[in-house]
């Protein structure tokens, strides 16, 4: 295909729900040029607790949707469906396709000057190990030590990132970190940024924390440039959004994750 037409071509991103936001906040201030279609497969969250086979299957059919979308490359803002179904849904499709596993792993081993490195993710990723292997290919020799925060999700979406209950629940399952002497964690979910600054609080100041949202979408950006696929429109880009279910306070929370107003947003049907 002519690469002048695929340039003008949205970014496809999805998300098993609307945590995915933040990974696109960070699309959204990196390239504020391209046109995003965004797809969260808010019926079936949580994508954490699933299995694999289902983990992919759900995946498959979203990548799918934005296929039918046209776009020109595809971002997994999910870190439970990057951990788990990256390589195939690479091999549907010749388009790129990004997930968050190995820009984060990567900033990680970057910033690491002890080489001990924490992960908190989903249970889902942290049983994949996928952040572990990953570090390994930057860094055979780094010690890595995971984590699943699972109650971490439900207190994002609740709203309750700064108040005494996130600080006890981040205290009993980050205090271990400290003791394993950690210098970089890394924030393995899309929900876990919104609590960055209990999370920081918690552990101190020495140790860095990392966003794999937005080494994501550096990531997404050097592609474009290396591809010649950037965007040469001068003006904002286009945001789109789908959703599969309007769960409670739906605008509140996509608001909260994305840090401002949500243009209109479409229910769809991805069976
Ligand atoms: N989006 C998921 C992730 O980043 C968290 C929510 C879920 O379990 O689906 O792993």
């Amino acid at each position: 295909m002519d690469t002048k037409k695929l340039k003008k071509r949205p970014i496809g991103v999805f998300d098993s729900g609307i945590g995915g936001l933040t990974v696109a906040k960070s699309l959204f201030d990196i390239l504020p040029n391209e046109d995003i279609i965004y797809l969260g497969d808010s019926a079936r969250l949580p994508y954490g607790t699933k299995s694999k086979e289902t983990i992919i299957l759900y995946s498959i059919e979203c990548l799918k949707f934005l296929l039918k979308k046209n776009v020109k490359c595809i971002v997994i803002a999910c870190n439970t469906a990057s951990a788990n179904a990256l390589p195939f849904l690479q091999k549907i499709t010749k388009i790129p396709v990004i997930g968050v596993i190995a820009p984060g792993a990567e900033a990680a081993v970057n910033k690491s000057k002890s080489e001990r490195i924490g992960v908190i993710a989903t249970m889902s990723t942290v049983q994949t190990d996928s952040y572990k292997k990953e570090i390994h290919k930057k860094n055979k020799g780094a010690k890595v030590f995971s984590k699943a925060c699972s109650l971490f999700v439900q207190l994002a979406e609740d709203g309750w990132t700064d108040n005494k209950i996130a600080e006890l629940v981040a205290k009993e399952y980050l205090s271990e970190f400290k003791s394993l002497d950690i210098d970089t964690l890394i924030l393995g979910c899309t929900h876990y940024p919104i609590l960055k600054s209990t999370i920081q609080k918690v552990l101190g100041r020495k140790i860095k924390l990392i966003d794999s949202g937005e080494e994501t979408a550096k990531q997404v950006k050097e592609i474009l440039i290396n591809k010649e696929l950037l965007n040469p429109q001068k003006k904002a880009g286009e945001h789109k959004f789908f959703v599969t279910d309007f769960q409670n306070k739906f605008k509140e929370i996509s608001e909260r994750f994305l840090g401002r107003k949500l243009g209109k947003v479409q229910k769809i049907k991805l069976t």
